[in-house]
């Protein structure tokens, strides 16, 4: 069975508060923290850079899952490894050789991840699977946080998931975008488990009554 993980994604956090907040949701049960790094080139919005990571990382020991939808991941990606980001995820459009992207921060000790924007087709990233530990499934376009979720997703959730378990391949499946309490068993049933919350869960009042009612609902589902 796949077991579920939780990743909270900080855009959303009081970042006036950010070490707290931070660590209020690692008490309250988060698996990862996800960290969404925007240039305002590949999307119109600008957020997090590496110093922000360095500091991240002396707060907390739980997984950091950095997502660059960033132009240039060949020359940023090493710079958010050395801050401390164990996974790291690109959009493949960001890269020329998405395969060698992915191999160059694989050898600098991170685990690797393609993004599939909604409108994308799998058979554009089935390439990447040799040098891939997760895929990134966006259920919302990127760019901001507290968007809509979009279930036509949910359909290729279910591919890739089949896909995967066909080959036996070692790769995990995480889904990003509008993810709330109401919507998480069905993005789970579909495949994924890896699951990034932002707004689901820093914009409610208690974070571990949150998880908790995620678990429950995934439990249940
Ligand atoms: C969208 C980001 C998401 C987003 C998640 O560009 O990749 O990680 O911030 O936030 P919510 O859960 O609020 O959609
Ligand atoms: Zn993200």
């Amino acid at each position: 069975m796949r077991a579920l993980k939780i990743a909270p994604s900080i855009l959303s956090a009081d970042f006036s508060r950010l070490k707290d907040e931070i660590q209020a949701v690692e008490e309250a049960g988060a698996d990862w923290l996800h960290v969404d790094v925007m240039d305002g080139h590949f999307v119109p919005n600008i957020t997090i850079g590496p110093v922000v990571v360095e500091w991240v990382r002396k707060v907390t020991e739980i997984p950091l899952d950095v997502h660059l939808m960033i132009t240039d991941p060949d020359k940023y990606g090493p710079e958010f490894i050395k801050a401390g980001a164990n996974w790291v995820s690109i959009h493949p459009d960001t890269c020329t050789d998405p395969n060698a992207t992915l191999k160059k921060l694989h050898s600098l000790g991170a685990k690797t991840s393609v993004a599939v924007n909604p409108d994308v087709p799998l058979e554009k990233i089935e390439r990447c699977f040799p040098d891939i530990d997760m895929i990134l499934m966006m259920t919302v376009f990127p760019g901001f946080g507290g968007q809509a979720f979009i279930p036509d997703v949910l359909a290729k959730i279910e591919q890739v998931r089949k896909i995967i378990d066909e080959r036996k391949a070692p790769i995990l499946v995480e889904a990003d975008g509008g993810i709330k309490t109401d919507n998480i068993d069905r993005v789970f049933r579909a495949g994924a488990e890896v699951i990034v919350s932002g707004s689901g869960i820093f914009k409610t009042s208690n974070y571990a009554n949150t998880i908790h009612k995620m678990r429950e609902a995934v439990a249940q589902g």
